[in-house]
């Protein structure tokens, strides 16, 4: 199927638009996919200096990109970052919670730190947004949530810490921000990623044949890359997907479908 960069179908024209963890990976091409829709975006990332580096990337004469620094952990910087963006781009149509961390650590030894920094950003900070932005599109009657969570909310995924615990508690807010938002007009959707190759999983890719033996257990025979999360982010914030709230689209080549394949079957 030929590629295509007519994305006007998706009507994001002129939207605002937040995305969270925007200094890298998903984060990064998401936004860059919305400012390419015609979409006033925000870049948010702990990391400001490549936050505005990507924004200033994409910025057309108008101003229709900011890049900010913010922690996603923390309410005071959440809504310091509302008020600017407010101030520089309007009212907000579009949240994606994006930014994450991985702590590695099996759980018989996980520290306590850890897990509470991993729930902090993954979880407490994607309901934090949801509060801080949400709240002025409820007073609008209008807006979509976009949550970034992964397979890994229903694949356990061993030796992660509080990764797994985390994304499955993100899936659930989604769906419980669906239900009581509904009604005021705020949709709330997921998408979750499989294996996607980002600075996040890079160093998996540093060792020699992995990216060929993970390429070779996922049925799309290839790891995801962060534009393949950013097309189905898109598609679910856009007013295409008007009627779809409390949903998760799975985005991992068919990974998480793959399980009887290590069922060893003689004749196939
Ligand atoms: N890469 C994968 O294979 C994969 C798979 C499933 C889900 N995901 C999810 O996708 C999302 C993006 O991951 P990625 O792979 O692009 O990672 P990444 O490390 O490339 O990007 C994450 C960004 O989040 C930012 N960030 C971290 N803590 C923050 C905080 N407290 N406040 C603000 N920003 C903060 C980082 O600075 C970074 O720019 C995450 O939620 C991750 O869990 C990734």
């Amino acid at each position: 199927m030929q590629e295509t960069s007519n994305m006007d179908w998706l009507g994001l024209t002129g939207c605002v638009c937040v995305v969270t963890g925007a200094a890298s990976g998903i984060g990064r091409e998401t936004a860059d996919m919305f400012a390419r829709a015609g979409a006033r975006v925000a870049y948010l990332d702990l990391n400001a200096k490549a936050a505005m580096k990507n924004a200033a990337a994409l910025a057309k004469e108008d101003g229709q990109t900011i890049g900010l620094g913010f922690d996603a952990g923390r309410p005071e910087s959440i809504e310091a970052a509302a008020g600017a963006i407010q101030t520089q781009l309007g009212p907000v149509d579009i949240l994606v919670n994006n930014a994450g961390i991985l702590r590695p650590g099996d759980l018989a030894h996980v520290a306590l730190e850890d897990w509470e920094m991993m729930m902090r950003v993954n979880v407490t900070g994607y309901m934090l947004c949801a509060q801080q932005f949400g709240r002025a599109m409820l007073a609008r009657g209008q807006g979509a949530l976009v949550h970034v969570a992964s397979i890994a909310a229903s694949q356990p995924q061993a030796f992660s810490g509080a990764y797994s615990a985390g994304k499955a508690a993100v899936a659930m807010l989604s769906r419980q921000l669906a239900f009581e938002w509904g009604p005021k007009g705020v949709r709330s959707n997921c998408v979750s990623p499989g294996m996607i190759r980002t600075p996040l999983s890079e160093a998996f890719y540093q060792a020699p044949g992995i990216l060929e033996k993970r390429a070779s257990i996922v049925p799309a025979r290839r790891v995801g890359m962060p534009q393949d999360i950013a097309e189905a982010v898109l598609f679910l914030a856009s007013p295409r997907a008007a009627y779809i709230t409390g949903q998760e689209i799975v985005v991992d080549g068919g990974f998480s479908q793959a399980l009887m394949g290590f069922a060893p079957r003689p004749g196939y």
